[in-house]
């Protein structure tokens, strides 16, 4: 029923277009024509795609491959051209010659794009079901040029990502320009999003502070090779690899580097006609490089959007497009420009150009030090380790904004300015982006075709096209990213969540899956685990989650978003859910080796693999802390929620289910501020929680630090901290906390690593190294200091444990 209802509207909609059958192939000597660019076009023989001339603005055509589906409101291009030159709309053509050259030309005059082929035997030109537009030699079948060799903003399945090609970003969504962002193999063969504007480049994915080996990708693999398969499948000779959230064969699908830098693979939703994101590299949209452009905030909200705003004492360079960024605001400063105080703005991040890094040292003197630099425009002090370090910055690029972020900015401004108009530490004001305008237009292109320079004309036209359309770009991304998943009425439909790399399932389909819920694999607070086989032979885990609020429907879909986004090799990957009268079931990846307790229990662990899941761990964590759009908690780690694969990879499961399972009643609706704000009751594991549920303090990621020192202790010691042991405590024995049993046999060791031996497990004795252990024990000794402000955050731990391991 459903397919035969799209395949009829298909089949109506090309009846009506392409009534007059057009060819799939263009011969030697013959041309497709400007002015007939509604039927002088190939169509493949599927129906797919469609090649021809495409309308980038009013009287401005480029020679492209976009999907015939769907039409409305503008076409999906996926290869152009002439993207940056486009012809004129009459007397343009695309002509085949006979000796083999397809030549692209303006107006009848210029030639403004060729492919250089010859051929001695007749050629053609054929659009391919794959959307490959390809020119052969008809006798020897030998291919002279295909599109998939140059691509633009969009890999198709099928199409290789090689060494010799890249995406680059469209200037906006109305604008098919060049933009600024580009995915392409590096020199040392990893694939990258780069940002190359017009001042500065910086690489932004993978994450440029981390270690290549951290982010999952190697550099061994010089083939610099990456494709997508039809079913879905990403892989790159980098290490690369994700699926489509709607993993088979099926939907069209195409993974393009979008307008906003941000790399994203879309399915083809047939039955409405449009694409949903099914994957996409970053969910954090500030981590963009070069979208606010220099001395900006980026910030981030999922109400209000992306927004960008000036550092104070700067102001907007150019009104109408963010990517010029920011300049110090001159009128405000005094004649001979002296600068010689500071305004501060806190919970910020400024990624990169600073000129120097003093450790340990206090906001006096390192304001001392950037008075006396004339280069430094401000510094960025953060508390680290338990010391303030200062990042005195050149320039102020990547600013970005978030009640996570530790930092603290402070320009460099005139005094008097500083104390009069800038109250240190306020909010700065924000840009709101206006949603509600109209998101989607196109372009109004004047192109004359008289006696003057062509290319002035050109850069005329092209300098006035991008500034116009760049608002439009933030309203549609703002639109975008934020507007769909907000509908609750379209939450049945299952594509409320069409940005995190969700499906839904129904409930028959789980229970075939899991065979009537017969194999149970677990059991935990808040439901029962099982095993089911999907119908893409995926093994999956089934938690049946008990408890459940029947009524919150909305507010469950909404966290659930919240968790499908969530996206690292160190959280157990969520696939989908199913809601359905009163049930309520998580489908996520199922892990070989079972749980972390499971195996500490069967002693098959070693000193090298505990240390490397204790990193694992603290990775995941650390994500689920700072990176991801919103702040999760997960407030009930122990070695039951931590899984592990077939190499004994940790993965942290049953995250975000505080916030899914007995919701506060009522309370906690729209993003309600505070890290505390959504707990009602006490949560976790006895022993393994941080004493702030106790005493009934605030909570913050710092619960979940603790229960992480406590899991770690348990590794090392194989000891749980539910029990009490004996330590010689002066004259007498005492029983002790698993805590302060190790404190007690660090402190009684005067130096040297004895204590190491008296506190590990007997079965990982020799064969381990020592300066490791101990590393290990004192951080997780740091994460259980009872007072929360002097545990150290998550990204803090993963860098102590990293720093020792590549020494
Ligand atoms: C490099 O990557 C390619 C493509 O993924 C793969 O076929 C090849 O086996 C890899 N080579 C090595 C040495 O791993
Ligand atoms: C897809 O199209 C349907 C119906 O035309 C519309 O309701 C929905 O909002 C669209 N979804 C997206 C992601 O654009
Ligand atoms: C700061 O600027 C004001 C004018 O806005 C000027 O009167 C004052 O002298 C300046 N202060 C310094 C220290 O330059
Ligand atoms: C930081 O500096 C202070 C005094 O300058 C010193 O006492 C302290 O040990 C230093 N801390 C670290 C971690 O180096
Ligand atoms: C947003 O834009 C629309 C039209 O573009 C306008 O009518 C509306 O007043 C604007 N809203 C705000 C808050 O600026
Ligand atoms: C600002 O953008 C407009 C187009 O919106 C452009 O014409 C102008 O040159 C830009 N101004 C500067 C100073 O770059």
């Amino acid at each position: 029923m459903d397919f035969s209802l799209s395949f009829s509207l298909i089949f109506f909609l090309f009846a009506t277009v392409y009534s007059s059958t057009p060819p799939n192939t263009l011969r030697g000597g013959s041309s497709l024509s400007v002015e007939r660019y509604s039927t002088d076009v190939l169509v493949s023989p599927n129906g797919v795609f469609v090649a021809g001339f495409y309308a980038v603005g009013y009287n401005a055509f480029v020679l492209a491959v976009w999907f015939a589906q769907p039409s409305s409101p503008s076409a999906t291009v996926v290869w152009m051209a002439n993207r940056d030159q486009p012809v004129n709309g009459k007397g343009s053509k695309l002509s085949l010659q006979k000796n083999g050259n397809l030549v692209l030309s303006d107006a009848g005059r210029t030639t403004l794009w060729i492919t250089g082929t010859t051929s001695a035997t007749s050629v053609e030109l054929r659009l391919h079901n794959t959307g490959n537009l390809v020119l052969t030699s008809l006798e020897s079948d030998h291919i002279l040029w295909q599109s998939f060799d140059s691509p633009t903003d969009t890999l198709l399945p099928h199409q290789m990502l090689t060494r010799y090609t890249s995406l680059s970003s469209s200037r906006s969504q109305t604008d098919h320009s060049s933009g600024f962002h580009k995915l392409f193999f590096d020199n040392d063969n990893v694939l990258k999003l780069l940002y190359k504007g017009p001042e500065v480049s910086s690489i932004y994915w993978p994450d440029p502070w981390l270690m290549i080996w951290d982010t999952g990708r190697t550099t061994y693999n010089s083939s610099q090779i990456a494709i997508l398969d039809p079913l879905g499948h990403f892989i790159s000779s980098d290490n690369l690899q994700f699926s489509s959230a709607d993993f088979g064969l099926g939907p069209q699908r195409r993974l393009t580097l979008d307008f906003d830098g941000n790399l994203r693979l879309y399915s083809l939703d047939e039955m409405k006609g449009n694409w949903t994101v099914t994957w996409q590299a970053m969910s954090d949209p500030c981590r963009v490089h070069g979208l606010c452009g220099p001395n900006s905030i980026c910030s981030y909200g999922s109400g209000t959007g992306r927004g960008c705003s000036c550092v104070p004492g700067y102001k907007m360079k150019n009104s109408s497009d963010w990517s010029y960024g920011c300049e110090l605001d001159r009128k405000q400063l005094s004649e001979n420009d002296q600068r010689a105080g500071f305004v501060s703005v806190s919970y910020l991040e400024f990624y990169g150009y600073e000129y120097d890094v003093f450790k340990n040292i206090s906001v006096e003197s390192c304001k001392e030090k950037c008075l006396q630099s004339p280069i430094c425009e401000g510094f960025l002090l953060k508390f680290e380790g338990g010391v303030y370090n200062c990042y005195a910055k050149s320039q102020l690029l990547n600013g970005k904004q978030s009640p996570n972020l530790l930092g603290t900015l402070y320009v460099k401004l005139n005094v008097s300015q500083a104390s009069g108009g800038f109250p240190s530490n306020e909010p700065i004001e924000q840009i709101e982006l206006n949603c509600s305008g109209e998101y989607s237009k196109l372009l109004d292109r004047v192109y004359e075709t008289k006696s003057e320079s062509k290319f002035l004309t050109f850069l005329a036209w092209f300098a006035c096209g991008i500034g116009v359309v760049e608002m439009v770009c933030v309203f549609s991304l703002c639109y975008f990213v934020f507007r769909i998943p907000k509908r609750a009425g379209a939450a049945m439909q299952g594509y409320v969540l069409a940005t995190s790399t969700f499906r839904q399932f129904t409930y028959a389909e789980i229970k075939k899956a899991t065979r009537g819920f017969t194999e149970e694999i677990g059991r935990g607070g808040n439901g029962v685990v099982y095993r089911g086989t999907l119908p893409d032979h995926r093994v999956a885990a089934v938690k049946r989650l008990n408890g459940a609020n029947e009524g919150a429907k909305t507010e469950f879909l909404a966290e659930l978003s919240t968790i499908g986004r969530l996206n690292h090799m160190n959280l157990i990957e969520t696939w989908g859910y199913c809601i359905e009268g009163k049930h309520r079931l998580l489908v996520s990846e199922f892990m070989e080796r079972g749980s972390l307790a499971e195996n500490l229990d069967s002693n098959t662990l070693g000193c090298e693999k505990r240390f490397n899941i204790a990193v694992g761990i603290a990775k995941g964590l650390a994500y689920l802390h700072e990176e991801c759009l919103e702040w999760v908690l997960h407030c009930d780690v122990k070695p039951h929620n931590i899984l592990l694969d077939a190499n004994y990879q940790p993965k942290v499961a049953d995250f975000g289910l505080s916030k899914l399972v007995n919701r506060a009643g009522g309370g906690g609706g729209s993003g309600g501020g505070g890290a505390n704000s959504g707990f009602s009751r006490m949560r976790g594991t006895r022993g393994y929680m941080a004493p702030e549920w106790v005493f009934n303090l605030p909570i913050t990621s710092k619960v979940d630090v603790y229960s992480y020192g406590i899991v770690v202790l348990e590794m090392i010691t194989g000891k749980s901290p539910l029990g009490a042991y004996t330590a010689f405590d002066g004259e007498e024995e005492e029983n002790r906390s698993l805590v302060s049993w190790v404190k007690k046999k660090m402190q009684g060791a005067a130096s040297g690593a004895s204590w190491i031996e008296e506190i590990m497990e007997p079965i990982m004795s020799g064969g381990y190294d020592m300066n490791k252990m101990g590393t290990l024990v004192r951080v997780a000794m740091q994460c259980v200091e009872e007072d929360r402000e002097r545990r150290p955050t998550m990204k803090e731990v993963v860098e102590m444990l990293l720093c020792h391991e590549h020494i």
